[in-house]
């Protein structure tokens, strides 16, 4: 898009009855950027999230990736768009190795040919190479062969996000990688969100404002399904809807 958004909505829209969950949100994602959404519990940031990628089809509004529609289409064809999400809660096959379930999702990714069973040779040390390199980009090196339910917590979410990469992502929604770890864990997790900056384009929902101010280059600020705010980090810290709804004492 010449205006350099990756992903833009248009005045997003959710009901479940009789509750507005999202109401009117129309947000840029300018590619390259780290973009968080940040808001109370309840504010409507998953919902918000399960309605770019499809999860659920909105009430009203316009979702656009890459300049195209994609509004109401189905999330398992976003993927192939290039759009790909880790979820709150912990997502990885438990029985799986760590080296396996990114293994599978990079191998899921590849669209085979006209022949698609006829699958080239060359293609099983290529997803074999990749897997490797992305475990070893979340810091799981070491742990190819481990059975992911025998990580700790903050390596699940860690491999969660390399399931993620996999799938080869223009846009990277991570949702709370850190909620539930233990400050070393979200010390990491951070580090890893930060490393992967420049190389994708990341929309983060996260709780923990200490780590929204230093490594978001904007951030979104919901309250009662409503974007109160939005823009640099000092910015809205100085913000005072923001002070008001979200920071208050904790600030
Ligand atoms: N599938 C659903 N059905 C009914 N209500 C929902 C559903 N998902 C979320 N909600 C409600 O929508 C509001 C926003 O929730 P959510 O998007 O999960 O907020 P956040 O991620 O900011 O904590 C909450 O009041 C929540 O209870
Ligand atoms: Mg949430």
């Amino acid at each position: 898009m010449s205006d350099g958004a990756l992903l833009r909505t248009e005045r997003l829209t959710c009901d479940f009855g009789a509750l507005r969950a999202v109401n009117r949100v129309s947000l840029d994602v300018r590619a390259g950027t780290l973009h968080s959404v940040i808001g109370p519990n309840g504010s409507g940031k998953t919902t918000l999230f399960n309605l770019m990628c499809g999860e659920i089809v909105p009430t009203d509004g316009r979702v656009y990736f890459e300049g195209r529609d994609v509004t109401g289409l189905p999330s398992h064809r976003l993927p192939h768009l290039g759009l790909a999400r880790s979820f709150q809660r912990t997502n990885v096959f438990g029985k799986l190795t760590a080296y396996e379930n990114v293994w599978a999702a990079a191998f899921a990714r590849r669209t085979p040919g006209a022949l698609g069973f006829l699958r080239r040779a060359s293609e099983f040390s290529e997803v074999d190479e990749e897997a490797r390199r992305i475990l070893g980009e979340v810091g799981l090196a070491h742990k190819l062969t481990a059975r992911a339910e025998t990580l700790s917590h903050g390596q699940q979410r860690a491999l969660e996000v390399g399931v993620t990469l996999a799938s080869s992502p223009r846009l990277l929604l991570l949702d709370e990688p850190t909620q539930g770890l233990a400050p070393e864990a979200t010390q990491q997790m951070t580090r890893l969100v930060q490393s992967l900056v420049g190389r994708y384009t990341i929309l983060l929902i996260e709780h923990k404002m200490r780590i929204v101010m230093s490594i978001s280059d904007r951030i979104s600020v919901m309250a009662f399904g409503e974007l109160i705010a939005e823009g640099t980090p000092d910015e809205v810290r100085e913000n005072r809807d923001v002070q008001r709804a979200y920071l208050g004492a904790r600030r």
